[in-house]
């Protein structure tokens, strides 16, 4: 069984092969244009995508080494995410299908970042926790089997994710600044300067308090010093970064001792931070835990995932047909 897999919810476009649940290849096209603009420029986004998926697409069957004349299904994310670049992707997949006489299988996005654990050993074993921590989503999870997952808490206002993104644009950082958060922090010194911590009750988030205290912080300390950013980066990174995992690990310990779960997983493009990855190891030693953190090239999106999901799903025999479009608010 081989599935192609494309994934277009947001900047990247992104396919994958997969062979009887083995990936065969990855490949992810970043879109830099929305550089210049501080943010993901739907519109342009959408373009890029359909600028660049034919050559992703070859690309990825020729490093899986497989034709198109080989594949069995299409896969592709139907949701969540921004609605022009889903329609690339969606498109895609259901005039190849169509093309090829072959069926489609439709993946929910956040299902595919939980999914991609299941790529390479050690796999989590059912029912684990599992957060998901990503540009639009911080949630902790239940995931009871491969396809039935539980919401327990989430982020009230702002993604983690976006809570990296906004720091680095308020320190002038270029965007997407979460992983540049992430490098400057390892340089420098979490305890330097206290952020608060949101008091929210069971297991949800807030992240708009913390934004708007680096602000107010910021605004003071370069006024009293023009160049107080610059000198001291790597340590506002360090303290705001330290704070933000410290917000998310907290919930997922109180949520791991309170369904006594030993297993637990993170998942999304947050997961690639190297401090959440280094503090949740730590966390897990003393908590007992077996701890699943996905490779750096499955945190973010890409196309291996979807392709993971859809293994599962192609099992079960869950195809969609020619009338599926895609759901930007698709729920898990
Ligand atoms: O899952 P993802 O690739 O896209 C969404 O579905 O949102 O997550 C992207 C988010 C962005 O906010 C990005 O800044 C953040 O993940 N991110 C990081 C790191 N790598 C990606 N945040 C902190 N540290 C990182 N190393
Ligand atoms: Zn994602």
């Amino acid at each position: 069984m081989n599935i192609l897999a494309i994934e277009s919810s947001c900047d990247d476009t992104s396919a994958a092969v997969i062979s009887n649940g083995k990936i065969g290849s990855n490949i992810v096209a970043g879109q830099l244009i929305h550089e210049l603009y501080g943010g993901v420029v739907p519109e342009l986004a959408s373009r890029a995508h359909q600028q660049n998926i034919v050559r992703v697409v070859e690309k990825a069957l020729k490093v899986a080494n497989i034709t198109k004349n080989e594949l069995n299904a299409i896969a592709f994310t139907r949701g969540p995410g921004l609605l022009g670049s889903l329609l690339v992707g969606t498109s895609f997949a259901k005039a190849m299908a169509l093309a090829l006489e072959i069926p489609l299988i439709e993946v929910n996005h956040m299902q595919a970042h939980v999914l991609a654990h299941f790529i390479d050993d050690p796999k989590p074993t059912f029912p684990f926790l599992c957060l998901t921590v990503s540009g639009g989503h911080t949630q902790i999870v239940l995931i009871k089997d491969y396809a039935t997952m539980e919401v327990l808490g989430e982020t009230q206002d702002d993604a983690v994710g976006e809570a990296f993104d906004k720091t680095a644009k308020l320190l002038g950082l270029p965007y997407p600044g979460g992983p540049l958060v992430d490098k400057y922090a390892q340089l420098g010194n979490p305890l330097a300067y206290e952020f608060p911590l949101s008091e929210m009750p069971q297991y949800q988030f807030s992240f708009s308090g913390i934004k708007t205290s680096i602000l107010y912080f910021l605004k003071k300390r370069v006024t009293e010093n023009p160049n107080f950013i610059a000198e001291n980066l790597n340590d506002i990174c360090a303290s705001v970064q330290h704070t933000l995992v410290r917000m998310v690990l907290q919930k997922l310990r109180k949520a791991a001792r309170e369904l006594n779960i030993k297993e637990v997983a993170i998942a999304g493009g947050v997961s690639a931070n190297s401090g959440l990855r280094k503090t949740l190891h730590e966390m897990g030693e003393k908590e007992n835990w077996h701890v699943y953190i996905p490779d750096f090239q499955y945190c973010t999106d890409n196309a291996g995932m979807i392709a993971i999901a859809a293994h599962f799903k192609s099992l079960k025999g869950d195809f969609s047909n020619q009338e599926v479009s895609p759901l930007p608010r698709m729920e898990w």
